[in-house]
């Protein structure tokens, strides 16, 4: 096969042929027909960002392509399917706490380096060998739009908590902690010109990005505000939902969050967050050890701790359902909640 190979940090891509890929059973080979190229690619292919790859290798991130050959424990992806090829790779040894790699781009550790010397190319390749789990389906689409597809995906990564909350038209949507805004947006363009959404930021440039994005995009029902997520600037009763997305775990007043975001919610409203948790077994040691590497540095509550946290503001019906490992004892989650 084609791929563009990185055969050391800070040299340019060398388009070369590799060797075939070689099926085996759990695997799948995909056709690459688009992958994403992240804004900070440069800095992984120089060197800059000590990302830990064995070389040479194909490098890349999530691709969207056609099936090209299943292996024998496959049964119902076929040939010409479109999927989506997701480079999240975790051993299959360990279901509790998997070595994972982002295949052809990062590897930490003994585990996740002899991981990814066997799913080893990315996506700047003409084809990918992926765990066949990795492969998800799109269904029918038309090739012009397999760019698209991948860009939307790059998109789907801040959903957590919007997916989460399910909006409905004229909703009023509270998004705690909102960057450049994209939730905002979305969230907007869901509930609808009789609704409103609200993005909450103490940010100035955020929140400079966040209103420059919301003119170009012609939205007229969002608005962002400056203030903090532990003293939100909205009335009592003021919101239906509240979403965010990876920013109550930044907070150093967490019971603060809790409760201003049961203050401002109206009774029956809706909390649905993604939020980095750490296990429950997880001395405080541990928690603090691996805490620091993925920038939680105000400290992340267990799921207990959470779970309590949200009931002693007054929440209900609290549901936590992990979604991936971001380090070994700690998860990403969607945690929701209702305010009876
Ligand atoms: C990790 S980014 C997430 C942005 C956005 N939710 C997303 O998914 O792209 C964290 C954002 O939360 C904001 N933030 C962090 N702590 C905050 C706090 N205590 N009050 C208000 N905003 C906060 C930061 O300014 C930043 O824009």
């Amino acid at each position: 096969m084609k791929a563009a190979v990185l055969n050391e940090f800070g040299s340019p891509l060398e388009v070369t042929t590799l060797p075939d890929l070689v099926l085996g059973t759990g695997e799948i080979i995909v056709d690459v027909v688009a992958a994403h190229v992240l804004s900070y690619t440069g800095e992984v292919l120089r060197g800059e960002r000590n990302y830990t790859l064995e070389l040479p290798l194909a490098p890349g991130t999530a691709a969207v392509g056609r099936v090209r050959a299943t292996g024998p424990d496959s049964t119902r992806l076929r040939p010409g399917d479109w999927v989506l090829c997701d480079i999240t790779v975790r051993s299959r040894d360990s279901l509790q706490a998997p070595d994972i790699v982002l295949q052809g781009w990062s590897a930490r550790g003994p585990g996740g380096r002899q991981l990814m010397r066997h799913y080893r190319h990315g996506a700047f390749a003409s084809q990918m060998m992926i765990p066949t789990e990795n492969a998800i389906p799109l269904g029918p689409l038309d090739e012009a739009d397999a760019g698209r597809w991948c860009a939307l995906d790059l998109l789907l990564v801040p959903f957590g908590g919007f997916t989460a909350v399910d909006l409905r038209p004229g909703e009023t949507v509270l998004d705690l902690g909102s960057g450049g805004g994209i939730d905002v947006l979305l969230s907007g363009r869901r509930v609808g010109p009789s609704g409103k959404a609200y993005g909450l930021d103490m940010t100035g440039e955020m929140l400079e990005l966040a209103r420059a994005n919301a003119a170009e995009a012609g939205a007229a029902n969002v608005e962002f505000l400056e203030g903090h997520i532990e003293a939100i600037p909205l009335p009592d009763n003021a919101v239906d939902v509240i979403i965010s997305n990876c920013v109550i775990n930044l907070s150093g007043d967490k019971p603060a969050v809790f409760a201003e975001s049961f203050r401002v919610l109206r009774p029956g409203g809706r909390f649905g967050v993604s939020d980095i948790l750490a296990d429950d077994e997880l001395t405080e040691a541990e928690r603090l050890e691996r805490e620091r590497p993925v920038g939680c540095l105000a400290g992340v509550l267990s799921f207990t701790e959470y779970r309590d946290g949200l009931a002693r503001a007054g929440f209900t019906g609290i549901t936590i359902t992990p979604t991936h490992e971001v380090t070994e004892g700690l998860q990403s989650a969607i945690i929701q909640a209702v305010r009876p």
